[in-house]
C-alpha cells in the first residue's frame, strides 16, 4: 500500500491534520488580522479545515492547494456545505508545481507541509514569493525539543531546533511575530486520531490483502510516538512578519 493510501486510511476520522485545535487555528487568524478583504493561499491545505475556520470567522477568500485527489474532493464538499465555495477555491496539484501569481496574496500559509519544497527554508522562500510586499506568512512546523535526540531518529526526520528556525526566518527577511505551540493534548488527539482510523479500518477489512501494511503503519507510528516524538518533537505555527522588503 502506498504512502498516501495509508494516510487516507489513518486520517479518515480527522478534519484538522496537525497537532493543533480549531481554537488555535482561529487564534492564528486573529493574529494575522484576517478579514473579508484578505486573500490567502494555503499550501498542503488538507481537508481545508483551517480555510473553513478562517472563512467562517473572518470572511477571507483565497486558494487551498493539495496533492491528493480525494482530499481535494473532501475539502471542496466541506467548503460548499459551509457556503464558502464561491470564495475559496481548491486546486489539486503538487504545491511546488502550482503556478500561482507571485506577490499577489495578503497572507500565505503552510501548516505541516514544508516538505512540499523539501525543507523549512525553501518553504519560507516560496511563501514569501506568494505574498504582496508587507504580506504575512504562517508556517506550521515540527522542531526538536532538545539537543540530545538519538542520532538515528534525528537523521531520519531532519527537523530544526527552534533556534535554527528563528535564524532561517531572519535570513529570509522576516521576524517571528507570534507562536502558537502544540500542547501534549494536541499531539495525543492528532496521533490517536490517526491510530483510530487505522484500527477501525483493520476491523472493517478483515480479509484485505494489504492488511499487514496497515498493521505495520499502526505499530511503527505508536512505537515512534512513545519512544521519540513525545519526548523530542514539538510543533508550532510560526507567524512571520516581513522586516525587509
Ligand atoms: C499534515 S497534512 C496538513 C493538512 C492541513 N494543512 C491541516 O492543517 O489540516 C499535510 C497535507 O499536505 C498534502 N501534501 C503532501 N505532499 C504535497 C505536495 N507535494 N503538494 C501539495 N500538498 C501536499 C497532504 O496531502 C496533506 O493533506
Amino acid at each position: 500500500m502506498n504512502f498516501f493510501e495509508l494516510f487516507d486510511i489513518s486520517e479518515r476520522y480527522l478534519e484538522l491534520l496537525n497537532p493543533t485545535s480549531p481554537e488555535k487555528v482561529l487564534e492564528v487568524g486573529r493574529v494575522l488580522g484576517l478579514n473579508p478583504d484578505t486573500r490567502l493561499i494555503d499550501f498542503g491545505c488538507g481537508y481545508a479545515e483551517p480555510l473553513k475556520l478562517w472563512g467562517e470567522a473572518y470572511g477571507i477568500s483565497g486558494v487551498g492547494v493539495d496533492i491528493r485527489e480525494h482530499v481535494c474532493d473532501h475539502a471542496r464538499a466541506k467548503l460548499a456545505r459551509a457556503g464558502l465555495a464561491d470564495r475559496i477555491e481548491i486546486v489539486c496539484s503538487p504545491g511546488a508545481d502550482y503556478d500561482f501569481p507571485e506577490h499577489s496574496y495578503d497572507v500565505a500559509t503552510c501548516l505541516g507541509a514544508s516538505f512540499i519544497w523539501k525543507g523549512f527554508q525553501t518553504a519560507v522562500q516560496a511563501l514569501a514569493r506568494a505574498v504582496v510586499p508587507g504580506g504575512q506568512v504562517a508556517i506550521g512546523e515540527p522542531y526538536w525539543l532538545t539537543s540530545n535526540v538519538p542520532p538515528t531518529y534525528a537523521q531520519k526526520q531532519g527537523f530544526h531546533s527552534e533556534a535554527e528556525i528563528l535564524r532561517i526566518v531572519r535570513e529570509e527577511g522576516f521576524d517571528l511575530e507570534f507562536l502558537v505551540r502544540a500542547s501534549l493534548d494536541d499531539w495525543d488527539r492528532y496521533s490517536s486520531g490517526n491510530w483510530y482510523g487505522l484500527v477501525r479500518w483493520l476491523q472493517d477489512n478483515p480479509g484485505h490483502p494489504e492488511r499487514d501494511d496497515v498493521i505495520e503503519r499502526l505499530r511503527t507510528s505508536q512505537d515512534e510516538y512513545f519512544r521519540f516524538e513525545r519526548e523530542y518533537v514539538g510543533w508550532a505555527i510560526f507567524i512571520l512578519a516581513p522586516t525587509r522588503w
